[in-house]
């Protein structure tokens, strides 16, 4: 039988190479302050920015976070539409500091949703951050990691039924290739705040063999200090992909 060849099995010697973090619980670091959520979100925002310069002393060089989920649309419209500006504050504020640190900014998630000023502002930051690499940092904006299978599969269907691709050689190499994720290599370690141990369809995919590490800390409260924890903690464990050591 032919064996597949995807997963390759590495244990963790140093830090994990690529970190991705569903960054959850700004709402209630917001409500225990009586304060509205979107003052959480702006906290939030401010965290990033520290957690993103600790990664090359941490020998992190890719870093994903969620910022909002396809299913965050189902917010009250007056959230919604904070989010979507303070996305956009977001990324013009960083700019420079994006350069300045050598970050190359990505986006994944399905873009056509989102309004027009901010498409334009992650196609620039994309543009002007692409010679950048001292850690590559992708932004998940309107993304779900079973929207992002879905639209692969019509892109690749599309390929299939125009003779591009003969659907025998269809592997999982073939399929990941047509992810949003195809340039990047999979996270080794999810780490998601606030106490939740859900994924909430973040990076379903590419996560089947990631670490994973449940921090009870809410997102504005996440420190340098306890990513540098959780992030040392990867070096102790012993990732098998199925096979025996
Ligand atoms: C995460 O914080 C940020 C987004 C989903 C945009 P939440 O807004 O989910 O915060 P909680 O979970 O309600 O506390
Ligand atoms: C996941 O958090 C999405 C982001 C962090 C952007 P949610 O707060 O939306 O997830 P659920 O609703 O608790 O599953
Ligand atoms: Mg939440």
């Amino acid at each position: 039988m032919e064996q597949a060849e995807v997963i390759k099995p590495d244990t963790p010697k140093g830090g994990p190479k690529h970190v991705a973090i569903i960054m959850d619980g700004n709402g209630r670091w917001a409500q225990m302050r009586g304060k509205p959520r979107l003052i959480g979100h702006q906290a939030g925002a401010r965290r990033v920015r520290a957690i993103v310069e600790a990664c090359p002393s941490l020998g992190v060089e890719y870093l994903t976070i969620f910022a909002f989920s396809t299913e965050n649309w189902k917010r009250t419209q007056t959230e919604v539409a904070g989010l979507m500006g303070l996305f956009r504050r977001y990324i013009t504020k960083e700019m420079k500091n994006f350069m300045t640190n050598g970050i190359r900014v990505r986006f994944i998630g399905d873009r056509v949703r989102l309004e027009r000023k901010l498409q334009d502002l992650m196609d620039e930051v994309e543009a002007l951050t692409e010679g950048n690499s001292t850690v590559n940092l992708t932004i998940a904006l309107n993304y779900g990691g079973r929207d992002e299978v879905a639209r692969a599969t019509k892109r690749l269907a599309k390929d299939v039924a125009a003779g591009r691709i003969d659907p025998d050689k269809v592997d999982e190499t073939t399929l990941a290739g047509f992810l949003d994720t195809c340039v990047l290599p999979d996270p080794d370690l999810v780490i998601r705040t606030s106490g939740e141990a859900r994924i909430s369809n973040f990076l379903l995919w590419q996560s089947a063999y990631a670490e994973y590490e449940f921090i009870d800390t809410l997102w504005p409260d996440f420190t340098p200090d306890i990513f540098a924890e959780v992030v040392g903690r990867y070096g102790g464990r012993e990732r098998r992909y199925g096979a025996v050591l």
